[in-house]
């Protein structure tokens, strides 16, 4: 037997994409928001990523959620209407689905194929799930697809640190507006990767075998693809390193030499060495997450670390 899977929403319309790509290369520090990384072939070396030796969080995650899991069930309560937020290939969901038994899944995520193959191969392995997927931007307010039935607590799952993709100010807005939706009696359970050695954190993002190097340039080959873009993509390269005053891994394209290069009728000239800032990734001290938290109306009820103590998976709930 096999579940139905409801899908909603479009993709992000291309118009979106050409703005936000000419308003970015147009900054005196050139930048691109990182959800753009994520068409099929970014979607596909993420999940290359995670299987990376050096790329501890996804496994430090899953480690953490079988080890607590009977907590982190206890927290969540049953038929929860289960919302996630950048669910990609609901991996790690998986483990809570199982356990919890979620009256409605409602996996978003702006990445049009990552969503089906995920949607397909839960409703294989899970046909007792009703799954309402939606295609979406988390930057704005979405609609939720209507769902009558009996069901318990709102529960958003936000895991793998994507979080950390924003900066603490847009993670407050972001978490604001969570607090909106999940209502008086919701909860959340986020992913937050935590500070560590700043060597560690190098290794993770400059991988020997270059998949997120491949991942960060892949955003040149889309502008190419999509927006009529001429960029060289070899006359660039990855740079990821920890700035440690913003507590951040920062990613950047680096221009090699001085060139011009064109998207549609735009034109935008790069100096030799300079760089388009592609992505953060904030790493938070348990505390300093829960301060977020909490300036956003929620109270941090629970908190489970790997064995290693390298990542968090924070339970909130609505104060
Ligand atoms: N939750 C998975 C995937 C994390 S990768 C995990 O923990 O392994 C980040 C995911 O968020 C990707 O699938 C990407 O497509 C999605 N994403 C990034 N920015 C987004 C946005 N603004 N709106 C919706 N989804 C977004
Ligand atoms: C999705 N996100 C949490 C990843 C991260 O670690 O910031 C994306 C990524 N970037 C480079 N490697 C992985």
């Amino acid at each position: 037997m096999k579940g139905t899977v409801g899908f909603h929403g479009a993709s992000v319309p291309p118009d979106n994409f050409l703005q936000d790509v000419i308003a970015g290369l147009s900054l005196a520090r050139k930048q691109l928001p990182p959800k753009y990384f994520y068409d099929a072939a970014g979607s596909e070396l993420f999940e290359r990523i995670c299987e990376l030796p050096e790329y501890y969080p996804t496994r430090a995650e899953t480690e953490l959620t079988r080890a607590h899991l009977d907590s982190i069930a206890a927290f969540a309560g049953a038929n929860a209407e289960l919302v996630e937020y950048g669910s990609g290939a609901s991996t790690k969901t998986r483990i809570l689905i199982e356990r919890l038994r979620p009256a409605v899944y409602v996996p978003i995520d702006i990445s049009e194929s990552a969503l089906k193959i995920a949607g397909a191969t839960l409703a294989v392995e899970f046909p007792w799930l009703n799954i309402q997927a939606v295609v979406g931007d988390f930057d704005r307010p979405l609609m939720l697809p209507a769902f009558n039935g009996k069901r318990g607590r709102k529960l958003v799952y936000f895991p793998g640190s994507t979080i950390g993709n924003l900066t603490p100010e847009q993670a407050l807005s972001f978490l604001h507006m969570t607090r909106g939706l999940v209502g008086p009696d919701g909860a959340m359970l986020v992913g937050v990767d935590l500070k560590k050695d700043a060597n560690e954190l190098h290794a993770a993002y400059n991988d020997a075998q270059g998949v997120t190097a491949a991942f960060n340039l892949n955003l040149l080959h889309r502008i190419n693809r999509e927006l009529r873009g001429d960029f060289d993509v070899s006359r660039f390269s990855h740079y990821a390193f920890y700035n440690a005053h913003a507590s951040r891994i920062e990613m950047h394209l680096v221009s090699l030499v001085q060139q011009t290069v064109n998207v549609g009728r735009y034109r935008f000239s790069f100096d030799a060495g300079e760089s388009i800032h592609t992505e953060n990734s904030c790493k938070y001290s348990v505390g300093e997450f829960r301060v977020l938290a909490a300036e956003a109306g929620f109270i941090g009820r629970e908190v489970w670390l790997d064995s290693k103590g390298l990542f968090s998976l924070h339970g909130l709930v609505a104060a």
